[in-house]
């Protein structure tokens, strides 16, 4: 949700930011901006829509050529988007420049403040007040950092920001409370981003600023302290992931790219978690010993979108190999509702980015209630990862197309390890633990198996994209799976689509089907089996277009599919990690005929950091 890139050192700033907040891009993509200082001024470029359209604005290589320099790329939250509220802003005077990123909730009041000190507000953005309170500041003791250091104490909400002075064109002020910031160190040089994944070419030595911290970067190093003035020990550390994670490679979009990593990211979900003698597995990062564990009298599962979607399947893994009852929840709800947690309620949160607004705050109402919030998250070093009292890593690489695709599946792979390691402790035997063991080694194969159809898959989207409407069917477990079919064919293509427990659907849905309404439904061989073929007889007896995500040699649904896709057969606990991938590519290739940019989806971004 909007992308920082800030570089200074001793090569010209302006390709390398370009280049940086290019790899931003998933976060925001209405509009961007750049502020260099080439001479003695500072200069903002700027432009509404793609990176591209920012690069046509530039000047000559040597017109923007600068040592220094701060970037932007917008999701828009107060303004529409436009060149005019694009970042960075300039303050009155035209001597700061600030990119912010998160919302100044009281904004409107700071405004009338401003405007009646003489300052003339240019944007309906909330952040342009930030470049006018820092001038109004400095002007006073002509000290960048104390003043935004000034300027922040009067702010609430949440903010990344980074801001340059022209009467000192060697130092770049960043700060942070609420969305992510992070110093990249490099030789001679430094960097300032949203995401290492924008500055990882550079440099792998980063610094993960925590809430209410003020950098302040020169050329001869950096320092930190807080907005209550106090000095900050910072903690250089290590990226252990390298460039390939942040680029296509022979791939159209990193969205297909990372469905077909999914045989690797799944099965580094699980690598070095599973212990075969024991029949169970272990998730050191949890940071709760086993006796406190097997306590836990009930679980609460809270997290957003795709997310949420993984959160249901865990409740229904958990409940059935560990008898624990489990509530998932909405993050954006759970924090507004008193929650009720009691003494043995344990919390998961879950989110890819680590940074979701909503999930951070469930996450920080849930410890105020005195409960332990374990978190599952991908991204090193985020604020869910740093603020839950313990938690699991997915460890799925950089995920970069904006649908979740290859995360979902290693959040899955966690909470099936969960289930499992709770399983154990209460209800599963040891011969059921090392079957699910046994058969998780299989599940990377069986994902390249179901892969291996995307021609199959491509054609039948061929089928079905120029529909309006589609529904999506799937029953226990694989229920889930269908509200994230669901999500990833409305959010890449923006055709209307609804995920439905099968035999819910003849209480309403059923009166959208005709001849016309896709019918894409997950009927796998086990218990429930019998149950969803009639739900799909009952469908097809409404002339609706079947698509039957099936197990291997299953002939009967032929008999009512207009296509099948078959998958592989496993354990019903395992299904989801399988009966998904079919989906993730159908969504992906009917988005790609509609002539759509699947890894940048309009009006969405990866990482919600606002409310
Ligand atoms: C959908 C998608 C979103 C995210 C949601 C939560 O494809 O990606 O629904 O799942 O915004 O994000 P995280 O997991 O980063 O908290």
């Amino acid at each position: 949700m909007c992308g920082i890139v800030g570089y200074l050192g001793k090569r010209n700033a302006t390709p390398i930011i370009i280049e940086g907040l290019k790899r931003l891009e998933y976060r925001g993509y209405d509009s961007s901006g750049i502020a260099i200082i080439p001479d003695k001024e500072i200069k903002v470029y700027k432009e509404s829509g793609r990176i591209t359209e920012l690069e046509r604005v530039l000047p000559t290589p040597k017109e923007s050529s600068s040592n220094i320099g701060i970037a932007h790329t917008r999701w828009a939250t107060h303004g529409e988007p436009s060149k005019k509220n694009a970042h960075p802003h300039l303050s009155h005077n035209g001597k700061i420049a600030v990119v912010h990123n998160g919302i100044i909730e009281n904004y409107v009041a700071l405004r009338k403040q401003l405007v009646k000190e003489g300052y003339e507000i240019v944007s309906d953005t909330d952040s342009e007040i930030l470049a006018h309170l820092i001038e109004y500041f400095y002007k006073k003791d002509g000290d960048i950092t104390i003043a935004v250091q000034n300027a922040l104490k009067l702010v609430e909400g949440t903010f990344g920001i980074a801001v340059i002075n022209q009467d000192n064109p060697k130092q770049i002020v960043a700060a942070r409370r609420g969305s992510p910031l992070i110093l990249g160190i490099g030789d001679d040089e430094f960097f300032v981003t949203s995401d290492v994944g924008a500055t990882i070419i550079h440099t792998k030595q980063v610094i993960y600023l925590h809430d209410n911290e003020i950098a302040t970067i020169d050329r001869d190093g950096y320092e930190i302290i807080t907005l209550m003035n106090n000095k900050v020990e910072a903690i250089i550390s290590e990226v252990d992931w390298d460039i390939s994670a942040v680029e296509k490679g022979d791939y159209d979009s990193f969205m297909i790219k990372e469905i077909f990593e999914q045989p690797i990211s799944v099965e580094n979900a699980f690598r070095g978690r599973l212990s075969e003698k024991l029949s169970t597995t272990r998730l050191g990062g949890l940071n709760i010993p086993n006796s406190e564990l097997r306590k836990v009298k009930k679980i609460q599962i809270v997290a957003c979108g795709t997310s949420w979607h993984a959160g249901l399947i865990g409740k229904h893994l958990i409940e059935k190999l560990a008898r624990i009852p489990v509530e998932v929840e909405y993050a954006s709800e759970y924090r507004y509702r008193n929650p009720i947690i009691e003494e043995d309620t344990l919390v998961f949160v879950i989110s890819q980015s680590g940074e979701t607004a909503d999930t951070l705050a469930a996450l920080r109402e849930a410890q105020a209630k005195g409960a332990k919030v374990l978190g599952i998250t991908n991204t090193v070093g985020s604020t869910i990862a740093r603020e839950s009292d313990g938690g699991s890593y997915i460890h799925c690489g950089s995920e970069i197309g904006v649908a979740s695709t290859k995360a979902f599946t290693s959040q899955v792979t966690v909470l099936t390890l969960l289930a499992i390691l709770l399983g154990r402790m209460h209800h599963t035997s040891p011969t059921d633990g090392l079957r699910y063991i046994k058969e998780l080694y299989n599940i990377p194969d069986k994902i390249k198996k179901i892969l291996d159809q995307n021609d199959k898959i491509e054609a039948i989207a061929e089928t079905i994209k120029d529909s309006t409407n589609a529904l999506y069917l799937g029953r226990g477990v694989n229920y889930p799976v269908a509200l994230e079919g669901a999500l990833k064919l409305k959010e890449i293509s923006y055709i209307h689509a609804e995920g439905y427990p099968a035999a819910e659907m003849k209480h309403g849905p059923i009166a959208l089907i005709d001849e016309s309404m896709p019918v894409i439904a997950i009927a796998l061989k086990d218990s429930i089996y019998d149950k969803i073929i009639s739900n799909l007889e009952e469908v097809r007896a409404r002339n609706g277009r079947i698509i039957t995500i099936a197990t291997e040699n299953d002939d009967r649904v032929k008999e009512f599919s207009e296509n099948v896709i078959y998958i592989p057969d496993t354990e019903s606990i395992f299904q989801p990690l399988l009966s998904v991938i079919p989906m993730q590519l159908l969504a992906y290739h009917v988005a790609k005929k509609r002539g759509l940019d699947v890894d940048k989806p309009r009006n969405l971004a990866k990482s919600v950091t606002v409310e």
